[in-house]
């Protein structure tokens, strides 16, 4: 069975959208565009796993949507919604929780490390965060999921569900006369080195929204240009003049992420961007940096702030999304069912 080609992807709405998220995910969603069916989707559902303030969650699950939108993503070849309005993603994570073993869930490192030693007193639904994730994609069939490093193992379980459910399902699915392969192995797209953006105050942690020490390690998508051209000038660096060869960034962190984060938003490769500033001192590449910054993310804030302010016209693209993304859903949603063998 080849199954046509569909991208699923999501961001989680919570906290502030910053720079990280926009190079290692939403500006890697525009291209696929061109060669796939696109489905974007704001993962509420995933957000609430960890307290969510309900004003904060529905003003970041608007933000997240405002984004897609503003990075280029086309509302009406493709889809963006979010993920509470399509009921059967929960439905589907409720099968996929009765496919899942224990001992698999076990091994997600990811919740370990949120968990942390605090496990006794995380949400179940945090355990169990895969599984929906699982879901998420293969409600769609989606056969391609762009994400970060970070999620490969998540993609690997999701894998290994569907593989599961086809096998387990195997004789009941060819009784159905449903193709064997019943759900597709989806393949991850993981984001190069270039997008995994860091800290600008320490080159060797991510850059994040929730345990940013300062507002100055983070560069927000709605931040303004003097706020970005000074968070870039106060970065932190090293006294060395940049290196003539992309080997000797290898120790440097901070440089080598300042380094990245140009040539994600030049489209170009490190080695690009070294052939044009090797040799010269930050005093050179930061102002380039701050204005190639400015000038990308710029008129996408602009864009946010005017969607945002306009939350009628936000409800009603995703609205329209979550239909057609539940028309696909609810297509597939009866075959399962009836797989499962459930009366209806
Ligand atoms: N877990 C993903 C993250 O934290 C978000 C996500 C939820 C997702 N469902 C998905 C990503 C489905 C890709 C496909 O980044």
């Amino acid at each position: 069975m080849t199954f046509p080609p569909r991208v699923f992807s999501g961001i989680k709405p919570s906290g502030d959208l910053h720079l990280g998220n926009y190079l290692g995910a939403i500006r890697r969603f525009v291209p696929l565009q061109k060669t796939h069916h696109c489905i974007y989707c704001v993962v509420d559902m995933h957000a609430i796993t960890v307290w969510q303030e309900p004003e904060d969650l529905r003003r970041a699950t608007y933000e997240v949507a405002a984004a897609y939108i503003a990075a280029g993503i086309d509302t009406k070849n493709h889809i963006i919604f979010n993920q509470s309005q399509v009921l059967q993603h929960a439905e589907l994570a409720w099968i996929f929780n009765c496919v899942a073993r224990m001992g698999w869930m076990n091994r997600m490192t990811q919740f370990k490390d949120k968990a942390g030693k605090n496990s006794e007193n995380v949400s179940l639904g945090l355990f169990a965060y895969p599984s929906l994730m699982a879901a998420d994609i293969l409600l769609y069939k989606a056969t391609h999921v762009p994400v970060g490093e970070d999620q490969k193992q998540h993609l690997e379980l999701t894998r290994d569900i569907a593989q599961k459910f086809n096998n387990d399902y195997g004789k009941r699915i060819k009784d159905l006369h449903l193709d064997a392969g019943y759900f597709p192995l989806t393949e991850p797209m993981i984001a190069g080195a270039a997008t995994r953006v860091r800290s600008l105050r320490d080159g060797t942690r991510k850059m994040s929204k929730s345990d940013a020490a300062s507002d100055m390690e983070t560069i927000y998508l709605l931040d303004d240009a003097d706020a970005i051209a000074n968070k870039i000038k106060r970065a932190k660096t090293d006294p060395e003049p940049l290196p003539e060869d992309v080997k000797d960034l290898e120790n440097r962190p901070e440089a080598d992420n300042l380094i990245s984060i140009y040539a994600a938003l030049a489209d170009k490769t490190k080695q690009e961007v070294i052939a044009e500033f090797g040799g010269k001192g930050f005093g050179v590449f930061k102002p380039a940096l701050a204005e190639l910054s400015v000038s990308v993310l710029s008129p996408i804030a602009t864009e946010m702030r005017r969607l945002v302010g306009d939350k009628g016209e936000l409800d009603r693209i995703l609205r329209d999304g979550a239909d057609r993304a539940r028309a696909i859903a609810e297509t597939n949603m009866r075959e399962i069912r009836e797989i499962v063998g459930y009366v209806r």
